[in-house]
């Protein structure tokens, strides 16, 4: 019997778990615990950190899980890789639910930076009012920048205050739409907007907002993934599903 674990906390993960709900197949849905409300799902949710690839490998192994899906988010680096490890230690098939990377059209202005150190380097000058989308993680990297206003959008409302003496909070979650991204760089008077390269749909409103008001972008490129097999649409998925349950994996 299939019985599934999807690393979560995507969109794409969502979408994918409504899929295997409407199929009745058995899957559990897991989230780091990152956000304080965590989007309902159709299927039984766990959350929190495994402990590691060994967490990992026991959790596999007592929920006799049979296939593992990562579906995190291009930046979640370390789940993405313990996944590969535990898949190769368990042989519990692993395939990864992924989004193209944004690329830059004509009348963008993108400064494409390795990571976020590169990002906080590429704000060195006269102060500018910036649009920091990069999640709440990250924020204490940018506090050697104090000369810039930053426009801080998070998920949830900061337990303590961000460490950048100049900012403005906006609490909201995406997807995002076009009008209401070109109102709130218009309304903050944005300069710049750094963000990573999540790509997907949710989060891209603010790039054709900075396009059409010719606003800069530092864009973080994503931290390379690890060696596995990828896909980028939900049905690519059930199409893996039914060829290894074929094959008696
Ligand atoms: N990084 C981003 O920019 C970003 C943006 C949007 C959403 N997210 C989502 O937020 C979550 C955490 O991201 P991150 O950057 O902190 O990841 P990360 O650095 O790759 O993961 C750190 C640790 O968090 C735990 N973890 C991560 N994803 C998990 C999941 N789906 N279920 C259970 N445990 C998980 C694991 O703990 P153990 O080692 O203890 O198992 C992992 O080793 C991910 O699920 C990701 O999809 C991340």
């Amino acid at each position: 019997m299939i019985n599934i674990l999807i690393l979560g906390g995507t969109t794409e993960a969502s979408a994918l778990a409504q899929a295997l709900a409407e199929r009745n197949i058995s899957a559990t849905f897991s989230y780091a615990g990152r956000v304080a409300a965590l989007k309902p799902q159709p299927l039984p949710v766990r959350v929190g950190g495994f402990g590691g690839v060994e967490g990992l490998i026991t959790y596999l192994q007592t929920h006799r899980i049979t296939h593992l899906i990562d579906a995190t988010h291009p930046f979640a680096g370390q789940m993405s890789q313990h996944a590969v490890e535990a898949s190769q230690a368990t042989s519990v098939p692993l395939i990864a639910l992924t989004r193209p990377a944004w690329e830059s059209q004509p009348g963008d202005h993108w400064h494409i930076v390795p990571d976020i150190d590169a990002a906080v380097d590429a704000l060195s000058g006269d102060s500018q009012r910036v649009m920091l989308a990069i999640g709440r993680m990250h924020l204490p990297a940018f506090s050697v920048q104090p000369q810039h206003h930053y426009l801080l959008r998070l998920v949830d409302a900061p337990y303590s205050p961000p460490p950048l003496p100049k900012h403005s909070v906006v609490v909201d979650r995406g997807p995002f739409t076009l009008d209401g991204d070109l109102a709130l760089l218009r309304e903050h008077a944005i300069d710049v907007v750094v963000c990573k390269n999540a790509g997907g749909t949710g989060a891209a409103a603010k790039l054709v907002a900075a396009r059409q008001l010719g606003l800069s972008v530092i864009m973080i490129n994503r931290p390379p993934s690890p060696q596995r097999q990828e896909v980028h649409c939900v049905d690519a998925v059930l199409d893996w599903l039914d060829q290894t349950t074929e094959r008696g994996v």
